[in-house]
């Protein structure tokens, strides 16, 4: 099965996220896990998600989107959680790469997301940015498990998330010519410990790097990843798909 574990079609890089679904549902991509960033993009997440049977939703509060977490927004996000479509808080997160100044509000909007993926007994998607060590512990003393997207880490540190429980997320940065490390962890980390995302719009993978990404471009990171590991690319979507319908119970 092969799923897009990570991307955004609600965002304004796209005319209409219906469009963007219906495209990908009609390609080799089976199913989709929206990711949101904020409420709005939570709230807009869950409502695509009750729309069409193969696109599931994930509800958070990323790093780039920091608030003061109130009551309110606590409410809402339990609301949201009542649907069965939501499959995992993310993406959540710390991101030190752009700013370090706001770490504390990082850190402090990271704990509640964690805190009630813990109480919702959900997974989580996870972004980290050289952030690695804090978020190890975040991640350890909640004793969470999930997916670690975008992972761009050494293989040293990807075996300690995997003792957590995490599946590593493996985008478009495969295919770029530049990417000794992450390739060294694709060859060296077992295939059931990876899952498939685009992360679209963003990071499109060769040939259209710089472009518009799309869901459906996963197919294109799942070859890579069969060339790299030298398996086939039936071997690469079976397992990483049933990895993730099993960690999200899809
Ligand atoms: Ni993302």
């Amino acid at each position: 099965m092969l799923i897009d574990s990570h991307c955004h079609v609600l965002s304004e890089e796209y005319d209409d996220p219906n469009n963007i679904i219906k495209e990908t549902l009609n390609s080799m991509v089976d199913k989709i896990i929206i990711n949101g960033y904020d409420l709005k993009s939570s709230i807009e997440a869950v409502s695509l998600s009750e729309k069409y049977e193969n696109v599931y939703a994930a509800i958070g509060i990323g790093p780039e989107n920091v608030c003061d977490i109130n009551d309110d927004i606590i409410e809402k996000i339990n609301m949201l959680l009542t649907s069965n479509k939501v499959v995992a808080i993310g993406e959540i997160g710390l991101d030190y790469y752009w700013t370090k100044e706001n770490k504390e509000s990082q850190i402090s909007v990271f704990r509640h997301m964690l805190k009630i993926a813990k109480k919702n007994n959900l997974p989580v998607i996870v972004h980290c940015r050289n952030a690695f060590k804090d978020t190890y512990d975040l991640l350890k003393e909640y004793n969470v498990n999930g997916i670690l997207h975008c992972y761009s880490g050494s293989v040293e540190m990807a075996k300690s998330f995997i003792d957590l429980g995490f599946l590593l997320g493996i985008g478009g940065v495969i295919t770029f010519k530049n990417a000794k490390e992450l390739k060294d962890v694709v060859e060296k980390i077992d295939i059931h410990n990876l899952s498939l995302e685009t992360d679209s719009p963003y990071l499109s993978p060769e040939p259209y790097r710089g472009k518009l990404n799309k869901p459906e471009n996963v197919m294109l990171i799942a070859k890579k990843i069969a060339e790299i590991k030298g398996i086939s690319l039936e071997e690469v979507i079976n397992i990483t798909g049933k990895s993730v319908c099993t960690k999200f119970d899809l």
